[in-house]
């Protein structure tokens, strides 16, 4: 076909239009076959971008979409009066084996719910309340006032808990770690936090039953959420079956762990 369109007169000639043929043809070629592993496909710190599915932000973690984070405006959704009954929070605050003098971060911790809940059961200790919405910490704040003196509030980063370092027995994590967007960064800030031996809460809708009635993204299954705590250095303890839609996760940071910087 080339050589009925154009027919290069000696052998110089051949191998230039031989080279000018490879720049033009071939590496173009190439350049789309080599698209999908570009660095456009990665964001800044590394995570895999693709677009975004309903009700995701189009960010993946070790192979799992990140989900829409639920705004302040549904604050009255985790307050509801059916919630103790559908999820057994008291279940599931019973099986925390909470101590005394247990200094608690609730991570994500929305309009307190469980902040409250755990509060009166760690009376020499307290209740850390981490959210990175001011608009949910003024609740947390305008009822703590009233109630109790050992809740404080942080207002954390998207990326920070800015917890102290090795401070908190136990971190709790109720519907909140699937939405985080930088989940390796909390992860790491989270395990920082923890003091050796700590232990780590993680409370999520479970993915692998259907007929939990909540949405894809905002569920996740036992075998992801280990992977991804185990990364981080936590120890999976044990998980328990006795909630109805969720799994409650017990991990604990190893009591000889070196603390990354
Ligand atoms: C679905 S709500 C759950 C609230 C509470 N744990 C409960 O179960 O009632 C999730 C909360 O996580 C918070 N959140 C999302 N990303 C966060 C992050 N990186 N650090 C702290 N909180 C975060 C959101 O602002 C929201 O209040």
């Amino acid at each position: 076909m080339i050589d009925f369109l154009f027919r290069p007169r000696n052998s110089t000639a051949r191998l230039h239009f031989a080279l000018v043929m490879l720049v033009v043809l071939i590496i173009p070629v190439l350049a789309v076959r080599a698209q999908p592993f570009s660095r456009e496909a990665f964001s800044a710190e590394g995570y895999q971008m693709s677009t975004p599915s309903r009700d995701g932000i189009g960010k993946r973690y070790m192979g799992r979409e990140i989900s829409r984070v639920m705004g302040h405006q549904g604050a009255s959704w985790l307050e509801r009066s059916s919630r103790e009954q559908e999820e057994r929070t008291d279940l599931m605050i019973e099986e925390l084996n909470l101590q005394e003098d247990d200094v608690v971060a609730d991570i994500g911790a929305g309009t307190g719910y469980f902040t409250f809940r755990i509060s009166p059961l760690v009376p020499k200790g307290m209740v850390i309340a981490v959210d990175i919405q001011q608009e949910m910490l003024d609740i947390i704040e305008d009822r703590a006032e009233d109630s109790t003196d050992n809740v404080v509030t942080i207002l954390g980063t998207v990326a920070n808990t800015r917890l102290p370092e090795a401070s908190v027995d136990l971190i709790l994590l109720v519907d909140a770690y699937h939405e985080f967007s930088h989940p390796r960064e909390m992860g790491q800030s989270m395990f920082r936090a923890l003091k050796p031996g700590g232990r780590f809460a993680l409370v999520e809708y479970r993915e692998e039953d259907p007929t939990v009635p909540i949405k894809p993204l905002h569920k996740m299954s036992e075998v992801q959420a280990k992977k991804e705590m185990e990364v981080l250095g936590l120890q999976w303890q044990e998980t328990r079956t006795s909630l109805p839609q969720q799994h409650l996760m017990l991990f604990a940071k190893p009591v000889d762990k070196i603390i990354r910087k």
